[in-house]
């Protein structure tokens, strides 16, 4: 694993977003796998920087998304469709049907899950997964547990997850308990990932990627398992190490 600890989000984001450029330029038609959350938000900012001074064009691009809250209706402010759009689809130019994300309306998820394994499969597997990491060490929402998953799926969200999240939805709005997510293996097969995380509240979880120890109890340290893996994080979070 690469490791780069920096000083401040301000500068993971930009390193992040010269991650995901590369790869763009490299392979104008490639594959990204994508987060939502605050972490990448600086990262999507900047890549949106580099596409309106014609740096970067996205034109080529298929996008699949991590995760999405179930169920969830497209135009909740909530939803991961309403983020991605909100904060990175709208100000670049990919084409819409190039983006994917799991659809939180889909009347049977069990299926919907399958289709999107199938999707990433035939659209030849993510280049370049870009991940970030909950408290608990959960990606995309593969909580910890005694067991994960191999495949994208349905999965109910840990209490932990309940209450780090809940800040999103406003007082009295009901949150989902369930989630849709790439699982595991769709996440270790991509061709490189990159992992950012900032702040005092992931040290743990970067701790457990690197710790040298596989365990269910914290999903990210299976990154320890793949051959590419760049991390790009801050002083903050690297404080444990
Ligand atoms: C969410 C997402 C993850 C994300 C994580 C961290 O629950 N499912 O993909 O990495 O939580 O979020 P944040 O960046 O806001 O800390």
């Amino acid at each position: 694993m690469k490791v780069s600890i920096l000083k401040d989000y301000d500068e993971m984001s930009l390193a992040a977003a010269r991650e995901v450029a590369d790869c763009v330029a490299a392979k104008p038609r490639c594959v990204l796998g994508l987060p939502t959350g605050s972490t990448p938000l600086g990262m999507y900012h900047r890549l949106a920087e580099f596409f309106k001074e014609g740096k970067l064009s996205f034109s080529g691009v298929k996008t699949f998304n991590l995760d999405e809250y179930y169920p969830i209706a497209r135009e909740n402010q909530n939803s991961y469709y309403h983020f991605m759009w909100e904060n990175f689809f709208g100000k670049i130019d990919i084409d819409a049907k190039n983006v994917h994300i799991p659809n939180g309306e889909a009347l049977d998820p069990d299926k919907e899950c399958a289709d999107y394994e199938a999707l990433i499969e035939n659209a030849g597997g993510i280049d370049l997964q870009v991940l970030g990491s909950g408290v608990n060490g959960h990606i995309g929402f593969n909580e910890p547990g005694e067991f994960l998953y191999k495949d994208t799926h349905l999965t109910d969200l840990t209490q932990n997850t309940l209450e780090v999240n809940a800040r999103f939805f406003k007082e009295g709005e009901k949150m989902p308990v369930k989630a849709m997510t790439m699982g595991m293996a769709s996440i270790l097969k991509a061709g490189k990932i990159l992992l950012i995380a900032n702040g005092d509240s992931k040290a743990p979880a970067l701790r457990a990627a690197l710790s040298g120890k596989i365990t269910t109890a914290w999903p990210i340290s299976l990154l320890q398992l793949h051959q590419n893996v760049v991390i790009i994080t801050d002083e903050r979070t690297a404080s444990l190490l």
